[in-house]
C-alpha cells in the first residue's frame, strides 16, 4: 500500500510538473517583446488586379493585433504604380543581379502599445536589440522575398533572436524563404515558418491565429 501511495504520489508530481512547463514555455512567448519586419507592395498583382493595401502587409496586421508586436515595414518607392509585368521584370533582373535596393522603415506601436510607445524613424542596430521575437514577412518575388528585404537583412543584425517566418505568394509557399533567412542569421532560433496565398489573405486570420498558437503566443 504504501509504495502504491508512493508510485501515485511520483505521478502526481510529474504530471504538475510537466503542467507547469508546458504553460511557463506558453508564457515565455508571450512575455517577448516581438516586432513584425515585413515588405509588402500594393498595386497590381497576380490573382487580385489592382489592390490599395499588399497581401502581406493584412497578415503583418493581423500579427501585430494578435500579439501586440510593433511594426516596421521596409519601404521604398521603386515599385510604385508598375504593372504586374513590369514588376516581375525588374525583379527577376534585380534578382540575377544579386542588388539590394534601398530601403526606409519605421517601427510604429502595435494596437496594444500605441499610448506608451513612439515612432521611431530609420531605427539604428540598438533599436531592433530591444526585440527578441522577430516576425519576418513578405512576398514570394521569384522563390524567396524580395531583393529589398535582403537590404534589410544586410543592415541589421537578427541573430540571437527567434526569428518566425511568414509569406504570402500564389504556388510557392515558403519557396527558399526560410533557407535565405537562416543563411543571413546562422544564430537566430528559427521557428516554424506560415504561408498562405496571396488572394485568400482576407479570410486567413484564423489561420494565422492557429500557426501563433503553435508557436506558443
Ligand atoms: C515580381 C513578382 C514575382 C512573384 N513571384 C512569385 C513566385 O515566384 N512564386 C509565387 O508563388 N508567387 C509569386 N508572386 C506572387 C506574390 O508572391 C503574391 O501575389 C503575394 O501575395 C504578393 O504579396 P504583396 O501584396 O504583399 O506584395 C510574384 C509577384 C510579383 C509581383
Amino acid at each position: 500500500m504504501k509504495h502504491i501511495l508512493l508510485i501515485l504520489a511520483a505521478a502526481l508530481m510529474l504530471s504538475i510538473g510537466c503542467g507547469s512547463k508546458q504553460s511557463n514555455k506558453q508564457m515565455d512567448m508571450k512575455d517577448k517583446k516581438a516586432l513584425v519586419v515585413y515588405f509588402s507592395h500594393a498595386g497590381e498583382n497576380y490573382a487580385v488586379g489592382n489592390i490599395p493595401v499588399g497581401n502581406t502587409k493584412v497578415i503583418a496586421e493581423y500579427i501585430s493585433e494578435l500579439t501586440g508586436a510593433d511594426m516596421y515595414e521596409i519601404t521604398t518607392h521603386k515599385y510604385d504604380s508598375m504593372s504586374y509585368k513590369t514588376c516581375c521584370d525588374v525583379a527577376q533582373e534585380e534578382q540575377i543581379n544579386d542588388e539590394r535596393p534601398p530601403f526606409e522603415g519605421k517601427i510604429v506601436p502595435g494596437a496594444k502599445n500605441k499610448e506608451q510607445a513612439r515612432i521611431i524613424d530609420n531605427p539604428t542596430q540598438a533599436d531592433f536589440d530591444n526585440y527578441d521575437v522577430v516576425f519576418i514577412g513578405g512576398p514570394v518575388w521569384w522563390g524567396t522575398y524580395p531583393q529589398v528585404m535582403f537590404s534589410f537583412f544586410d543592415t541589421y543584425d537578427l541573430n540571437g533572436k527567434v526569428i518566425c517566418p511568414f509569406t504570402t505568394h500564389e504556388g510557392s509557399g515558403l519557396g527558399n524563404c526560410v533557407g535565405d533567412v537562416r543563411a543571413n542569421y546562422p544564430h537566430a532560433d528559427m521557428k516554424k515558418g506560415f504561408s498562405i496565398y496571396g488572394h485568400n489573405v482576407g479570410n486567413g486570420k484564423a489561420e494565422v491565429e492557429q500557426w501563433l498558437k503553435e508557436l506558443g503566443f
